[in-house]
Parts: C-alpha cells; sequence; structure tokens
C-alpha cells in the first residue's frame, strides 16, 4: 500500500478506513472493531478516521474500547471537532453549531485523547467551516494543541479555499490536510476549484464518502456501476475498486476515506490500489457519472 506524506515524520496509508459508521453496526464489541482494525492493517491501511460527533459522540469511544497501546502504535488516528450537535455530551444543547472557540478546542482534545484511549491524535480535523471564527483564537488554539504534544498535526474538512487561507494566515503550524467530499457521483470538485487549490498548495486531499455514502448502489446508478464492473472484470476486481481507483489515479494525491462496515468488504478495498487506469477509461468513467460527454 503507498503512503502519502502529510509532513516530514507523518504519512498516511493511500486508503483511509472511516469510522462514522461504527455505531451503526449490530456488533460493536471490542472483539468486532478489532477485527475490522486488523483487517484494515493486514492491507497496509493505518490510517483511521473519527469524529468527535460520530455515533452521536460515541463512536471514539467504541474505538477506545478496542485500543492497546500494541494497536495505537500501528495506527495514525484523524479526529476532528467543532460540531455542537444537541446529542450525547451535548444533549443540553439548543441548536446544532459550530465551535471553533480556544475553549472548546482544547476541551474536544482531551474528551478525544480519553475516549479513544490514546495519548495524542495525529491529526486533528477542523470539521465544518465556523461562520463565527475568529481566525486568530482558532490559529492560536490550533498552535497550542500541536505544542501541547497532544496533536500531531492540524487540517481542516469542508473548507473551501478562503476558510483555509484565513485560517493559514494566523497559525504558525501549517495545516496538512482538508477532508471534502468527492466520489464518482460527486465530481463537482475536480472542476469548481476546491482540489485545484490544493493540488496548487501539494497539499494532500481526504476524499469522504468515496462511494457517495452508498448512493453509487441505487437503482438509478445502474448504468454506471455497469461500466465499473466491466472495467474492474479486466483488472480482477469489483465496480467499487474501479470508483476508488477512479480517485486515486487523479494527480492532486487524494486519499479515500471508505465507510463501509462490511467486514469482507473491509478485507477488499486494498484492491482498489491494485488498478491502474488510464486517461482514456478515466474519462470513460466521467462522460457515465456526468451522465453526456465533456464539452
Ligand atoms: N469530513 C466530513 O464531513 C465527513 C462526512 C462524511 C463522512 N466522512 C468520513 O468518510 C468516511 C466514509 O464515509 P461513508 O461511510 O459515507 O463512505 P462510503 O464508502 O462512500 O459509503 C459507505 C456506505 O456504502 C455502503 N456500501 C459500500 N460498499 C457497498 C456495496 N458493495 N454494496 C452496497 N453498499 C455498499 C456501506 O454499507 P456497508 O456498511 O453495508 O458496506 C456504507 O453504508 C466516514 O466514515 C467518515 O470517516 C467525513
Amino acid at each position: 500500500m503507498d503512503r502519502v506524506s502529510l509532513t516530514d515524520d507523518l504519512s498516511f496509508s493511500r486508503l483511509v478506513y472511516g469510522m462514522w459508521r461504527l455505531g451503526d453496526d449490530a456488533d460493536t464489541s471490542p472483539a468486532h472493531v478489532r477485527a475490522k482494525i486488523d483487517a484494515c492493517l493486514d492491507q497496509g491501511i493505518t490510517t483511521f478516521d473519527q469524529a468527535d460527533i460520530y455515533g452521536g459522540y460515541e463512536a471514539e469511544e467504541i474505538l477506545g474500547t478496542a485500543m492497546t497501546p500494541d494497536l495505537r502504535g500501528k495506527m495514525e488516528i484523524v479526529t476532528k471537532c467543532d460540531i455542537v450537535a444537541p446529542a450525547g455530551r451535548y444533549s443540553d444543547a439548543r441548536v446544532k453549531y459550530y465551535d471553533t472557540s480556544r475553549a472548546h478546542i482544547l476541551a474536544s482534545v482531551d474528551h478525544s485523547l480519553r475516549l479513544m484511549k490514546i495519548d495524542h491524535i495525529d491529526t486533528l480535523l477542523i470539521h465544518r467551516p465556523d461562520p463565527m471564527m475568529d481566525h486568530f483564537e482558532t490559529g492560536a488554539a490550533l498552535d497550542e494543541v500541536v505544542a501541547s504534544g497532544k496533536v500531531r498535526t492540524v487540517g481542516v474538512s469542508n473548507f473551501k479555499r478562503h476558510d483555509w487561507t484565513l485560517l493559514q494566515s494566523a497559525m504558525k503550524t501549517p495545516l496538512v490536510t482538508n477532508q471534502i467530499e468527492i466520489s464518482v457521483l460527486h465530481h463537482v470538485p475536480f472542476t469548481n476549484g476546491d482540489v485545484a487549490y490544493l493540488q496548487e498548495a501539494g497539499v494532500p486531499i481526504m476524499a469522504w464518502s468515496p462511494l457517495a455514502g452508498g448512493a453509487l448502489f441505487e437503482a438509478s446508478n445502474a448504468g454506471l456501476r455497469d461500466l465499473l464492473s466491466k472495467i474492474g472484470a479486466d483488472h480482477g476486481v469489483d465496480d467499487t475498486a474501479v470508483a476508488v481507483a477512479w480517485l486515486l489515479a487523479h494527480p492532486a494525491r487524494i486519499i479515500p476515506v471508505m465507510g463501509t462496515n462490511n467486514l469482507d468488504r473491509i478485507g477488499r478495498i486494498g484492491d482498489a490500489a491494485k488498478v491502474g487506469l488510464d486517461r482514456q477509461t478515466w474519462f470513460e468513467i466521467y462522460t457515465a457519472a456526468l451522465g453526456h460527454e465533456v464539452p
């Protein structure tokens, strides 16, 4: 499995396993969580994506039940903060909102460390752009959690270029990634500038919901799936692997964050890395996704 360098001393596996849906699994036992993590590690997938809010603020704790010092040493752990929704420890919130204050970031980091039973986070992301962000306060708080050793690197998620430059302008620490939605069904980032500015900055991009959160498997997308399956047959892999390989083929160093809870599917996430797509095949898939040829 290829790796992508984020800094001189931190790299992610080219494919990442996301834990948004961890609490949706019928089996959330430590043994089953461990089996999923092992299925990733067996393929060289060592980077795991979390957020404080996942599973109603419970997914980090579910991971924590399976955590051991030995396991921690084999993983890079990404988590996020700033979304406050009326659930779990924020059940008294009157409204869903974003909080990028110093106090919230520091408290959230401490919760994440305690719940996941770890002593540092590899990458902390600001989950959503906050229209109330005081970039000086947020930037200083992110520098502070890095200086404290509780967080190795920081990044963002769902940020536009202007959100990125605003926050980065008030920080000493470089932002190392932006996690945004990209898939064959959500390809607009390739043309609206979201990918271009990160590519220009040489910043690796994490792609969430690379299978469109399961929408790829809806009947309305049968034609696109037939094409992906046909291409996959030539490489000995399934349609899913080709949809992810389509992201890997892009020169911007996209890191897909996969979300399946199914142990068999987890065991095949790495298939995507075995598929090389040439330019014409990439455009064949893009054309099918657009529903018409490019202009
Ligand atoms: N930063 C953000 O704002 C943000 C937002 C959303 C997600 N994320 C991150 O991205 C990760 C991935 O998101 P995601 O879970 O939406 O990713 P995804 O991989 O696009 O979608 C996963 C969904 O697709 C289904 N699926 C996968 N393969 C299938 C198949 N062959 N047939 C039928 N269904 C299939 C899965 O069901 P099964 O479980 O049954 O396989 C699951 O429900 C999350 O875990 C999280 O870490 C981040």
